[in-house]
C-alpha cells in the first residue's frame, strides 16, 4: 500500500503509474492492475457528469466520488482533485474543502492545479497533515484565461515561470507534481530539477511517472486529446453489448428458459 512518502521516494526510481478513476468498479480495476495512484480528477466534470470543462465540478461532487474510489481501492493511493475556486480564495476554506476529502471521504492526498497564489497554501495544508501534488504546465480550470488548452512553457519566460513554480512547490513540500501538456525537454529540465517525482500527461517520456484519464487510456471516451493513447476498445465493446441486448429483448430471444424460473406449486391467482 503506497503512500505519499513512497510515490515521493519512486522519483528516478521504477515509473509511476497513475490514472483516474471516478467510480466503484473502475477504481476496483485500476486497482488490481497495479496501478500506484488512482486520482478522482475534477475530470470527472466531462469524462462523468456531461459537462464541457471542469468548471461547474463542485467539492460535494468530488467527495461522493472519492468516497467510491476509497471504498474499492485496496493498495494504490488515492488523490482528491481539488475543484475550481475550492481553493486558493480564503485559506481556511480551502483547508476545509481539502481536510473533508482526508477526514471524511479517505482520501490520502488532494490535488492543487497551482500559481504563485498556492505555494503559501501547500505550505500550510501539508503542516496541517494534508499531503499536497501539485499540478503545473496547462491547468484546465483556467481555460477561459487561455481560450482553450493550449500547449504551455513554450517560450523562454513561460517555460522559466513553470519551472520556478516547480521548485516553489516542492520547496513548500509538495510530495510530487503533475505535468500537463508542456514540451517532453521542459520537462525533462523540471525532473531534473527537483527531488519530487514529475508525473506527466502530454509532457514526454522523462518524467517519473504518466497520468492518463481512465476513459482515454481504455477507449471510453468520445474524444481524447492527441497525448493521450487507448490501450482498449471499452466504447465499441459496450456499444455491442448494448446493441445486442436490445435486438434479443427485441426478438424475444431473451429472457430465455436459462434466464426464467417457473414456480411449480404457484397458484393460479386469478
Ligand atoms: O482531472 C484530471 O483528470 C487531472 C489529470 C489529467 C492530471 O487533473
Ligand atoms: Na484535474
Amino acid at each position: 500500500m503506497p503512500t505519499v512518502r513512497d510515490i515521493r521516494a519512486q522519483a528516478g526510481d521504477e515509473p509511476i503509474t497513475m490514472l483516474t478513476a471516478y467510480d466503484a468498479p473502475t477504481a476496483e480495476i485500476v486497482d488490481e492492475a497495479g496501478v500506484d495512484v488512482v486520482l478522482v480528477g475534477d475530470s470527472l466534470g466531462n469524462a462523468s457528469l456531461g459537462y464541457e470543462t471542469t468548471l461547474p465540478v463542485t467539492v460535494d461532487d468530488v467527495a461522493r466520488h472519492v468516497g467510491a474510489v476509497v471504498r474499492a481501492t485496496d493498495d494504490a493511493l488515492v488523490v482528491a482533485d481539488m475543484p475550481f475556486l475550492s481553493f486558493g480564495v480564503d485559506e481556511a476554506d480551502s483547508i476545509e474543502n481539502a481536510g473533508r476529502m482526508l477526514k471524511e471521504e479517505g482520501a490520502q492526498a488532494v490535488k492543487l492545479e497551482t500559481g504563485p497564489h498556492t505555494v503559501s497554501l501547500t505550505e500550510r495544508m501539508v503542516q496541517l497533515g494534508i499531503p499536497v501534488m501539485a499540478h503545473l504546465g496547462l491547468t484546465p480550470q483556467h481555460v477561459n484565461q487561455y481560450g482553450g488548452y493550449p500547449r504551455q512553457g513554450t517560450d523562454q519566460d513561460g517555460a522559466e515561470r513553470i519551472l520556478d513554480l516547480a521548485r516553489a512547490h516542492e520547496d513548500a513540500g509538495a510530495f510530487a507534481l503533475v505535468l500537463e501538456h508542456v514540451p517532453s525537454n521542459l520537462a525533462a529540465d523540471v525532473t531534473d530539477a527537483l527531488e519530487i517525482p514529475t508525473i506527466g500527461i502530454g509532457a514526454g517520456p522523462d518524467c517519473d511517472g504518466q497520468v492518463l484519464v481512465v476513459d482515454d487510456a481504455v477507449g471510453l471516451s468520445s474524444w481524447s486529446p492527441s497525448f493521450s493513447k487507448q490501450f482498449g476498445s471499452v466504447r465499441e465493446e459496450m456499444s455491442s453489448a448494448v446493441e445486442e441486448y436490445v435486438s434479443a429483448v427485441e426478438s424475444g430471444e431473451f429472457p430465455g428458459e436459462e434466464h426464467s424460473h417457473e414456480e411449480g406449486d404457484l397458484e393460479d391467482v386469478y
